[in-house]
């Protein structure tokens, strides 16, 4: 059976990850490699109650229902979206997966290596994981530019402490990007760390 190759693209927002995982798969479709591009949350029945949850506010909601939340999402779309892609020998392109929860849920008082092991009981491990991020100066310009209301201070210092767990992992699959440099040469880089697992060059 073929087997497709898995790339996902994490980060704090702001980090342009999402634009980078989009001029990733222009490429891959320009070189006629089969693939497709998925987000968590998906827009998925889970996926849009965690939307409602993240534009109108937590409403009760505890953190440990938020995590449930997110695996609940992840695991339909494991079975629903990501294991077909993969079987089918497709590259899957991912804005988002475990390690968001890692980092996200983590940075809310959960252990991240717990999440992270949990989730990899049921999601498939990535071939590759690129972790974007941005000079500390540049990400609290972003994060202040979209800042709301009262709780602005610790929006700012929670995606700190989340951007801080994503710079702790570390395994064979993962690298760091840093997205300060313009989107051309961060592409370029982006190509080196995948370039590897594909037989054409890219
Ligand atoms: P985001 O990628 O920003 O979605 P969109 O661009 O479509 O609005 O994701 C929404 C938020 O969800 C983002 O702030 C990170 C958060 N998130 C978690 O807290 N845990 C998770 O497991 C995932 C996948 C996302």
């Amino acid at each position: 059976m073929s087997h497709g190759i898995l790339i996902v693209f994490e980060g704090i927002d702001g980090t342009g990850k999402s634009t980078q995982c989009k001029m990733l798969a222009e490429l891959l479709s320009k070189k006629g490699i089969a693939n497709i591009s998925l987000a968590e949350p998906t827009r998925g029945e889970w996926g849009m109650k965690i939307r409602r949850l993240l534009t109108e506010g937590r409403n009760g909601v505890s953190p440990e229902e938020e995590l449930a939340w997110f695996i609940n999402d992840r695991k339909q779309d494991v079975e629903l979206n990501i294991n077909p892609a993969l079987n089918a020998g497709k590259v899957v392109l991912m804005d988002r997966y475990y390690f968001s929860t890692a980092a996200y849920q983590g940075a809310l008082g959960f252990d991240p290596e717990k999440i992270r092991k949990d989730n990899e009981k049921f999601a498939p491990q990535p071939d590759r994981v690129l972790i974007f991020h941005n000079s500390p100066e540049k990400s609290l310009e972003r994060i202040e530019s979209s800042r709301e209301g009262k709780s602005a201070f610790e929006k700012q210092d929670y995606l700190m402490d989340v951007q801080g767990i994503f710079k702790s992992f570390d395994g064979p699959n993962i690298r760091f990007i840093s997205s300060d440099a313009s989107l051309e040469k961060v592409h370029e880089q982006v190509l080196r760390e995948v370039q590897d697992l594909f037989e054409l060059k890219l």
